[in-house]
């Protein structure tokens, strides 16, 4: 194994861009039933648009669930290929039954039960049709957040994996395994199935096949994800991958940016996903203490004298805790 492939240790959060901000929060804090831990907004562009994130009870990486209330902007996304399509967080193996029954009391559409890879796992969407699974896994032991309705034994620990969908395997597969150095894991059907760093929960990429499915489209735009990102340590490790990255000929890797809560840098993969390679130095704690975290409106240094002119066209929003 190269010392490259040492460098991505997992899945760092996954960025989506959804319709209200204050449905997004519902569906997220209730009905998965994630902490919101920040609210901020998109530092690109010029329109503001609230960026909020979710996680565990720690607000760990690696559970970290983030994104981009789009509707006010009025741009759409288009689903296909190209995309992550399945956002998928580890629960206790006893507690699909509970899942089954929390969704259907919400009204969310979902599959029941299936299994795939040996595990045991239902698919349902939030209100603008994003994908997501809870995978029985008892191998996850990270701490959950709870509502009055999800207690800590039936709670998301965190990303167990996620599915992304490609036209055609092979130059996926060669980004995934050659250059980041992920191992194939398994196949069943049109699933292939990839693990990092030992494998298991938020180590685990799963690219399911759609050979006649057109691309998705790839701007910021509700109903799609835009983006996964992998933890990298800091900013030196993150250096020596952008390098070998680019020295492979994956050379559309971007400048670092500076995401207050991390550093990213950004690389569009063969099959068509945005990949981000995120440090797991800095934390969701530089700008306020733990117990506070989400309950207010927080900006990057470099907007604070900004804040009047940000604020003002951003939806009013009540944060549950
Ligand atoms: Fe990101």
């Amino acid at each position: 194994m190269r010392d490259e492939h040492k460098l991505v240790k997992g899945i760092h959060h996954v960025t989506s861009c959804v319709g209200g901000a204050q449905e997004d929060i519902d569906f997220l804090t209730q009905v998965v039933g994630q902490r919101m831990i920040k609210q901020t907004v998109l530092f690109d562009g010029q329109v503001p648009i609230y960026h909020l994130y979710y996680a565990n009870a720690d607000a760990e990486i690696g559970t970290v669930m983030t994104t981009f209330p789009y509707r006010q902007d009025g741009r759409k996304g288009r689903k296909g290929t190209g995309q992550v399509a399945v956002t998928a967080y580890s629960v206790a193996e006893d507690s699909l039954d509970f899942w089954a029954q929390h969704l259907e009391r919400h009204g969310v559409k979902n599959s029941g039960v299936k299994r795939l890879f040996g595990k045991d796992r239902i698919y349902f969407e939030d209100p603008v049709g994003l994908g997501y699974e809870v995978v029985g896994d008892n191998r996850d032991t990270r701490k959950g957040w709870t509502t009055n309705e999800i207690s800590e034994a039936n709670s998301v620990k965190g990303f167990n994996n996620v599915v992304m969908t490609v036209r055609e395997i092979p130059s996926m597969e060669a980004y995934l395994v050659d250059a980041l150095g992920f191992e194939k894991t398994g196949q069943e059907d049109n699933y292939h199935q990839y693990e990092i760093n030992g494998g298991g929960p938020c180590k685990t990429v799963i690219l399911r096949e759609d050979a006649d499915t057109p691309q998705g489209s790839w701007t910021f735009g509700e109903g799609t994800v835009h983006h996964v990102a992998f933890q990298v340590e800091n900013d030196d490790t993150q250096k020596v991958l952008k390098d070998w990255l680019e020295g492979l000929g994956y050379t559309d890797s971007s400048e670092q940016k500076d995401r207050n809560y991390f550093h990213s840098v950004y690389c569009r993969s063969p099959g068509g996903i945005l990949t981000e390679f995120a440090t797991c130095d800095i934390g969701f704690t530089t700008d306020e203490p733990l117990e506070e975290l989400g309950k207010n409106l927080m900006l990057p240094p470099w907007f604070e004298d900004r804040r009047a002119e940000i604020v003002a066209p951003l939806e009013p929003i009540k944060v549950p805790q």
